[in-house]
């Protein structure tokens, strides 16, 4: 059977995931980086496609944008499809000076504003984190490819235009690198569920300054992204 989002077979999504919020973005990695890629899913326009990266197997399905429509494709492609490692690939912000648009970052953990994390946890905290083997290979991998990666924690926000005047400045002092939608989410279904989840960002924009890549920069950095995520199936 399906889930209710997904229209894939049984069997037709590999055990390791990748997890980009665009589309269109799964689809030109399937096209570009992947063998003999399957198109499994085109409900609500969210693609997802299972091929072969250097002879393994992998898929690569598109979640939408926030914790809302991410934790839809999580939950189904757990529980549904019985898939084992979900690596999202995406972008973030940055609040962090020392850190360049272009850069790498590897997630360690998560925090965030997702209320679906405050309803389960009845208003306590729970501190979302990666999967350290996942995590320890996506290193690894990073560094045999000689592509240079920042770990720490990243933010999951619910609001990209939140208007709030010098929100970002008690998570830089604690050590935020990275602001983005997805990831905290992410990691605590993983958790809940027994499977592992990593989350590999690139760096897109300076939150507090303004500044964003150019079309060029942010396509070399996707790849680079990419070959690590892929290099994890
Ligand atoms: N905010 C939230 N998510 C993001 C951003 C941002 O500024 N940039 C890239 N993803």
């Amino acid at each position: 059977m399906n889930s209710i989002h997904l229209e894939a077979k049984p069997g037709d999504i590999a055990e390791t995931v990748l997890l980009p919020g665009d589309p269109l973005r799964a689809k030109h990695v399937a096209e570009t980086l992947l063998d003999d890629a399957v198109c499994y899913n085109r409900v609500r326009g969210m693609l997802g496609f299972t091929g072969y990266y250097q002879g393994h197997r992998v898929s690569i399905q598109g979640t939408g944008m926030g914790m809302g429509s991410t934790s839809i494709y999580v939950n189904e492609l757990i529980n549904t499809y019985k898939v084992k490692n979900l690596i999202r690939v995406g972008t973030c912000g940055t609040i962090q000076e020392h850190i360049n648009l272009g850069q790498v970052l590897l997630a360690m953990s998560a925090s965030g504003d997702s209320d679906a994390n405050r309803l389960y946890f009845k208003g306590m905290h729970y501190a979302a984190t990666a999967d350290f083997d996942l995590l320890m290979k996506a290193y690894e991998v990073a560094n045999q490819l000689n592509i240079k990666t920042y770990q720490g924690p990243i933010f999951s926000t619910n609001t990209f235009y939140d208007n709030v005047p010098n929100r970002w400045d008690i998570w830089k002092k604690h050590g935020i690198l990275g602001v983005e939608m997805e990831t905290q989410i992410l990691f605590t279904l993983a958790k809940r569920f027994g499977v592992k989840a990593l989350s590999i960002l690139t760096v897109s924009d300076n939150i507090i300054t303004g500044e964003a890549s150019s079309i060029q920069d942010r396509e070399q950095s996707y790849t680079d992204m990419m070959k690590i995520a892929l290099g994890l199936a």
